[in-house]
């Protein structure tokens, strides 16, 4: 892990305006330091010769511990801001970036995003509020202090200047030591929220099975437990190693000052000087070093929302003619996924003629509901293409093409809404009486139109949910431009004979009908048969 991920720099003008002001503020900062251990050495070494201070150099004095605290401050605002503009600025992004409907690839995981838009982001506050800050003085904050003691005693410049790469390199070598387990408890935290909504959806399943969770929970929340102690544990011992060994190192610079003041080589003013301003070249680092691992989940989060809004974006605008008048090319159509050695989905090559029935076939796993995925744009293929009417899917304009489908998915997504609204999401225009037909076609005349559904279609039945996406397809094919109906096979078990006339009746309304079937009755009532997953090609009846 980087301290500071590049891409964040990049992307964000809240960061690049930030570092801009704190590296201003750290350059004063150094001045300040110097000219306060000078006044500080100045006046304590009158003291000792007997003579009293000038108001001049008390105000000095005054003035410097005024700034210093001044400037503090003027940092710890200029990171909150920044904390709370890359925060919400990331938010943003990374909302628009998961909804984007021109996104290529899987659904990121519902249990990751919502992490990250809570309180994943938030660890980026101690990132930037004690972190970053101390990394900026770090950079500035040393190299002055050695140049300002070089100029008074050379030796102890150069015992500072060997011994702080020391501890830098201390504090890296630590960094990369803690770095796996940071991150492993950033996943086992991950782990635990994903786990428990498992455990929370498949509740009735775990109760008829008589399958008590507690165990299971308790194991991944103990390993979360785990992880955090031993991330801590490491904190501190990092922690109290970094401060001995920079306390050491003052210290070889004290004695090597305080033989030679007592020898009298050297004068009390600069010994006193020098001695002032050697811890100052360790503190900053030191202070890094203590806040480096509360700040590393935020690096984390910031990491994860990076690579969300690193997608393969659909960007073409080639317009697809309809496919009422033109084929659907399945052009060896195949999709393999990284780290997997057998395609998900093993070359398709098949003609889907204008207004035909077409059945997908093959046993579960084949790669049907990813083949639909390809026919939506939602996934690219690794090889081959498809095209329309001579052009390919790949290069056409994703939502013009989507208006042409209607879609009906193992798990119709429904709306918390009313029946009618959800009916209606592919033809906002339809009439009521539209609505209805549409319901009582897909054999759901019962149901009343403005009866509110809560998410998920919850409160309905499987075959219920099941008819309001069918009646949804039927709608927008009667009503919209849908001219390709993506079907795939209910999750449910369902009366597949209706539901055979049902997909007749949408190819006699001039619609391209594609269904993923298992059930001989659909499979009987379709024109041609694409087999998936197998050697065979294409079978027409
Ligand atoms: N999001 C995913 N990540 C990884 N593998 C997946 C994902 N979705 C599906 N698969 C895999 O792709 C293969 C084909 O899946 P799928 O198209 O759903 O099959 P079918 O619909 O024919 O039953 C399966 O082996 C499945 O495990
Ligand atoms: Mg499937």
């Amino acid at each position: 892990m980087k301290p500071l991920d590049p891409r964040l720099v990049r992307r964000s003008r809240a960061v690049r305006r930030y570092l801009a002001a704190s590296v201003a503020v750290g350059v004063a900062t150094a001045v300040v330091v110097v000219a306060q251990a000078a006044l500080l050495a100045w006046l304590i070494a009158r003291g000792f010769e007997g003579r009293s201070a000038t108001a001049a150099l008390l105000t000095g004095v005054a003035l410097c511990f005024t700034a210093r605290a001044g400037l503090a401050w003027v940092h710890a605002l200029l990171s909150e801001r920044a904390s709370v503009a890359v925060k919400s600025g990331l938010r943003d992004e990374v909302t628009a970036a998961v909804l984007d409907p021109r996104r290529v690839g899987d659904r990121p995981e519902a249990s990751r995003v919502v992490g990250l838009l809570g309180p994943g982001l938030d660890a980026l506050d101690p990132y930037f509020g004690k972190f970053l800050p101390q990394l900026v003085l770090t950079a500035l904050v040393p190299a002055t202090v050695v140049v300002a003691i070089a100029t008074t005693d050379l030796l102890a410049a150069v015992t500072v200047a060997i011994t702080l790469p020391l501890v830098v390199m201390f504090l890296v070598l630590v960094g990369k030591l803690t770095r796996d387990k940071v991150d492993r408890r950033y996943e086992a935290l991950q782990r635990l929220g994903a786990h428990f909504g498992d455990v929370l959806d498949g509740l009735r399943v775990l109760k008829v099975h008589g399958r008590r969770q507690d165990a299971g929970l308790r194991k991944v929340g103990d390993q979360h437990r785990r992880e955090s102690v031993k991330a801590l544990r490491m904190a501190f011992l990092s922690g109290f190693v970094l401060e001995l060994f920079s306390t050491i190192c003052v210290a070889l610079v004290a004695v090597s000052i305080g033989l030679r003041v007592v020898e009298g080589h050297m004068d009390l003013a600069p010994g006193l000087f020098v001695l002032l301003l050697a811890p100052e070249a360790f503190l900053p680092v030191r202070q890094m070093g203590a806040h480096f691992h509360a700040s590393q989940e935020g690096v984390g989060a910031a990491a994860d929302a990076l690579d969300l809004l690193e997608y393969d974006r659909a960007d073409g605008t080639a317009t697809v003619p309809s496919v009422a008048g033109a084929p659907v090319v399945l052009d060896a159509v195949g999709v393999t996924r990284d780290g997997r050695d057998v395609p998900v989905l093993a070359p398709v090559t098949a003609t889907i003629e204008p207004g035909s029935f077409v059945a997908l076939t093959g046993p579960s796993g084949s790669g049907k509901s990813t083949l639909l995925d390809v026919l939506l744009g939602f996934l690219r293929p690794t090889t081959g293409r498809v095209m329309v009417g001579g052009v390919d899917l790949a290069g056409a304009d994703p939502a013009a093409w989507r208006r042409q489908v209607a879609w009906v998915p193992q798990v119709p997504g429904l709306l918390r809404d009313s029946v009618a609204a959800n009916v209606r999401l592919g033809a906002g225009d339809a009439s009521d009486d539209d609505v209805a037909r549409a319901l009582a076609d897909a054999g759901a005349p019962d149901l009343p139109l403005d009866r509110v559904l809560e998410d998920q279609g919850r409160d309905l039945s499987a075959g219920e949910r099941r008819r309001v996406g069918i009646a949804r397809a039927l709608l927008a094919v009667r009503r919209g431009d849908a001219r390709l109906v993506l079907m795939d096979e209910p999750t449910a078990g369902l009366d597949a004979a209706a539901e055979a006339t049902v997909l007749r009746s949408l190819r006699d309304l001039g619609a391209t009908v594609v269904v993923v079937a298992h059930h001989r009755d659909v499979v009987a009532a379709a024109d041609t048969t694409i087999a998936v997953g197998g050697r065979q090609e294409v079978t027409v009846r």
